[in-house]
């Protein structure tokens, strides 16, 4: 059983203030991009996993564990425990989403875990566990793991876990640019929230964008790149200054918009075109700013049986 699953960007990234639970109330406007890993999961005597660099990317995979810290074990031995089956499976996730790179790349491999083991133990023709299962299942593994078994563009209320369909039209070409080393998420939500105590700001609680909406629904480019926010953006900036000449060296190249993805360090850029994008990607290659400059398109389907 081998599930495919996508990388995403977040379009919009609105952080409210902190809550008790220490999670953040968010506006997050998911976006899935044809970057994709993918997991396959084989009955087995025991639990085991192995994880590789997919053959068509160059993603270090070295700091991705491959004990129980692992999104995916963790799915797969929850939806052991939700069938009442022993967790007995072989997964090996082959990885073309940057690690630790703020596209959810440890999220999506938790969704296709969850979907290909369900498929693996749930045969029968009115399986018990429904999509709907699977994204709560999700939840409880991760902020970002419920988008990743959905795909397509979505808004996330709540931790980002209250999922609603965007409407979209046509296609949105992207380039991204990934950085050597990873960044913490807790640690950029941690610096978000001192930058805030430093300056004396309260977190209003964050609203859906109605520029970004009309420019998704209405297909255009470059209202949508002028439209894109993070709120984490300035947290990333100050663990990761070298990020700021490459959004700006993609501005200058002409990007429709520039943000970095969801907790960074990888930074995304909108071209109008695909031309335009495959021309950005050449040049922004040429600066050697980057890690890797990959190109892909959104908005794709969630977590799938290939
Ligand atoms: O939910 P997940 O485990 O993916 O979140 C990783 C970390 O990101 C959390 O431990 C928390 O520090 C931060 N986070 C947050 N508010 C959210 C989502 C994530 O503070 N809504």
């Amino acid at each position: 059983m081998s599930v495919r699953v996508p990388a995403k960007v977040n379009l919009q990234l609105g952080v409210g203030p902190i809550r008790d639970d220490g999670y953040h109330d968010l506006v997050n406007v998911f976006h899935a991009v044809s970057l994709f890993d993918e997991v396959t999961v084989e009955r087995a005597p025991g639990l085991e996993v192995r994880v590789q660099a997919s053959p068509y990317s160059r993603v270090r995979v070295d700091g991705v564990p491959v004990d129980e810290d692992n999104l995916a074990v963790r799915a797969a031995l929850l939806v052991a425990a939700r069938l009442g089956v022993e967790p007995d499976v072989a997964i090996r996730i082959r990885k073309a989403i940057p690690v630790a790179g703020g596209m959810a790349g440890g999220s999506a491999d938790a969704a296709a875990a969850l979907v290909a083991c369900a498929r693996l133990w749930d045969d029968r023709e009115q399986p018990v566990l429904t999509r709907d299962d699977l994204m709560d299942l999700g939840a409880e593994l991760g902020s970002d793991v419920p988008f990743a078994v959905l795909g397509g563009t979505a808004v996330g209320l709540g931790r980002g876990e209250r999922l609603t369909p965007a409407l979209t039209r046509g296609t949105f070409h992207w380039v991204f640019a990934t950085a050597d080393g990873g960044l913490s998420t807790p640690a950029v939500y941690a610096e978000c929230d001192r930058i805030r105590a430093e300056r004396g700001e309260a977190a209003a609680p964050p609203r859906v964008s109605e520029e970004l909406m009309t420019a998704l629904a209405t297909g255009d480019a470059k209202a949508l790149g002028a439209a894109l926010t993070n709120d984490l953006q300035p947290a990333a900036l100050a663990l990761r200054p070298s990020l700021r000449r490459v959004l700006d060296a993609g501005l200058e190249f002409g990007a429709a918009g520039a943000l970095v993805s969801g907790s960074g360090p990888t930074c995304a850029f909108l071209a109008e075109t695909g031309e335009d994008a495959a021309d950005l990607a050449e040049a922004l290659d040429g600066t050697g700013f980057a890690e890797q400059v990959l190109r892909a398109d959104g908005p794709v389907p969630g977590a799938a049986t290939r």
